[in-house]
C-alpha cells in the first residue's frame, strides 16, 4: 500500500476554478489531486486512466454536463464517489445529481473545511466500496487481480465502422482494419453490431458457435473467462470475433445497455474494439456510438451516400463528438468518376479525408466469397497499401488524442 492518500480528480471547465481547488487542497496531507479535466468527456477519460477515489464535479460544462458524466463514471467505476460543486442550489439539480449517483453536493466556492470534510467522507466511502467489490471479485474470479477495481487493465479504443447507407463497404473495411490493427501488442476484437444481418462471420469464413446472444444475458457478470468462452478466434489472423445472432428475429433480444456493457468490458481485454454496424440507428448502434473513441465514416462517390454521411456528421455534432474522432473514408474510389474527388468531398464536409480506398472488384469480391480477407494476402497492391495507411492514421491519431487528454 504505497499510497493511502485520497485520490481526487477535479472537473471544471474554468481553469481558474480548477487551480483554486487545487490550491485549497495542496496542504492536505491525506489528499492527492491526480488530475484535472475540463469537461464531462475528459472527466470520464481521466477517471479511466487515473482511477480516483473522489471526483469533484462541476455541473455546467460544454461537451457533457456533470450530471451525465457522473452517471457514466458510476457505470465505469462504481466505487468512485462524486461530489458535485455548483453555483446552482436548485433542489431539482440536486435531486438529478443524486439520482445520477452523486454522493455529496457543495455550493461554489466551497471553504477549505467544507471541501476537505466532503472529500474525507467520500474517500472513506470509496475505500469501503472498493474493498466490497474486491471481495466479490475475489470470490467470482477465484482470487487474482480484479478487473473491476484495479490492477493493470487496458484502456482499449472502440472504433465504429459506419455508413448511413448500406452496401458501401463497412464490413469489408471493418474486417480488414481489424486484421491490420491486430498484433501481439495491440490485440483486437471485432464486434458485429449489425444484429439482424451481421455477416462478419461470412467475411471471415467462421461458423459462429457462440454469438452475442450468449453474452447479452450475462452482461452483469462479465469476466475474462466468460468472454473467452463466447468469442471466436479467426484462426488465420488471431483476431477475436463477437458474432451477430444467427437469425434476424433474435436481434431484438439485445438491448443498447447490453452493448454498452459488453464494449466497456472488451476495453479491458483488447487494445482495439472494431465495431461493424448496420446503417439503421438502432438502440444497440446508438450505444456503440456513445461508447466509441473514433468512427470510420464511409462514403462512396455518389450523392445519396455523401448526403447521408453529411447528415450523420451533423448528428455527431449534436452528440458533441469531436471532429478529430471522425475518420472520413471514401471507399470504392474510382478516378474515372469526375467531379466527386476526395478533395471535393473533404471541402464539402470541412473535414480531411483519412482514407481513400480504391475500387478493386478483382481483389475484394473473391476475398469475400472465399472468406479470406484480402489483408491476409499480398499487401503490395494499392488497395492493401491504402488500408495500411488508414490503419496507421487511426493508430497515430488515437494515440495523439489520448496524450493530449492526459497531458492537461
Ligand atoms: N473497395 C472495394 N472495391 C470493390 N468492391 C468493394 C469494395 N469495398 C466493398 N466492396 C464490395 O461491396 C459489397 C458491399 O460491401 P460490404 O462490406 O458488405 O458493405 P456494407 O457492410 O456497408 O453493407 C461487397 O460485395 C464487397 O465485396
Ligand atoms: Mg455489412
Amino acid at each position: 500500500m504505497s499510497n493511502e492518500k485520497i485520490q481526487v480528480l477535479i472537473v471544471d471547465d474554468i481553469a481558474e476554478t480548477r487551480e483554486n481547488i487545487r490550491k485549497l487542497l495542496q496542504f492536505e496531507n491525506d489528499v492527492e489531486v491526480v488530475g484535472a479535466a475540463r469537461s464531462g468527456k475528459e472527466a470520464i477519460q481521466l477517471t479511466k486512466e487515473t482511477r480516483p477515489d473522489v471526483v469533484l464535479m462541476d455541473i455546467n460544462m460544454p461537451d457533457m454536463d456533470g450530471i451525465t458524466a457522473t452517471e457514466k463514471i458510476k457505470q465505469i467505476l462504481p466505487y468512485v464517489q462524486i461530489v458535485i460543486l455548483s453555483v446552482q442550489n436548485d433542489p431539482n439539480y440536486m435531486r438529478r445529481a443524486m439520482m445520477a449517483g452523486a454522493r455529496d453536493f457543495l455550493a461554489k466556492p466551497p471553504t477549505v473545511d467544507e471541501l476537505t470534510a466532503a472529500i474525507r467522507r467520500a474517500g472513506k466511502m470509496a475505500l469501503a466500496e472498493k474493498s466490497k467489490l474486491e471481495a466479490v471479485a475475489a470470490v467470482t474470479t477465484g482470487g487474482g487481480s480484479s478487473v473491476a477495481t484495479g490492477g493493470p487493465s487496458r484502456q482499449g479504443k472502440v472504433i465504429l465502422v459506419y455508413s448511413p447507407k448500406g452496401g458501401v463497404g463497412c464490413t469489408t473495411l471493418a474486417t480488414n482494419l481489424a486484421i491490420t490493427l491486430h498484433n501481439p501488442d495491440t490485440p483486437t476484437v471485432l464486434v458485429d453490431v449489425n444484429l439482424q444481418f451481421g455477416d462478419v462471420g461470412v467475411f471471415l469464413n467462421e461458423q459462429p458457435r457462440n454469438t452475442i446472444l450468449d453474452l447479452a444475458p450475462r452482461v452483469d457478470e462479465l469476466e475474462n473467462e466468460v468472454l473467452e468462452e463466447v468469442l471466436i478466434t479467426h484462426n488465420a489472423s488471431g483476431v477475436k470475433v463477437l458474432a451477430a445472432p444467427t437469425r434476424p428475429e433474435y436481434a431484438e433480444n439485445i438491448t443498447g445497455e447490453q452493448i454498452t456493457k459488453i464494449l466497456q468490458y472488451l476495453r479491458r481485454m483488447f487494445s482495439y474494439i472494431i465495431v461493424d454496424s448496420s446503417s439503421t440507428l438502432t438502440d444497440p448502434v446508438i450505444s456503440a456510438l456513445d461508447e466509441m473513441d473514433a468512427v470510420v465514416l464511409i462514403t462512396t462517390q455518389d450523392i445519396p451516400s455523401i448526403k447521408s454521411a453529411r447528415i450523420f456528421l451533423d448528428l455527431l455534432d449534436v452528440m458533441k463528438i469531436e471532429r478529430e474522432r471522425v475518420f472520413l473514408t471514401v471507399n470504392m474510389f474510382d478516378r474515372r468518376i469526375a467531379g466527386i474527388t476526395p478533395e471535393r468531398i473533404s471541402e464539402n464536409f470541412r473535414l480531411p479525408v483519412s482514407g481513400v480506398i480504391p475500387l478493386e472488384r478483382s481483389i475484394v469480391v473473391p476475398a469475400v466469397n472465399r472468406g479470406i480477407p484480402f489483408m491476409l494476402k499480398d499487401k503490395s497492391n494499392p488497395l492493401a497499401q491504402r488500408i495500411l495507411a488508414l490503419a496507421g492514421e487511426i493508430r497515430r491519431k488515437l494515440t495523439e488524442l489520448e496524450k493530449a487528454q492526459s497531458g492537461i
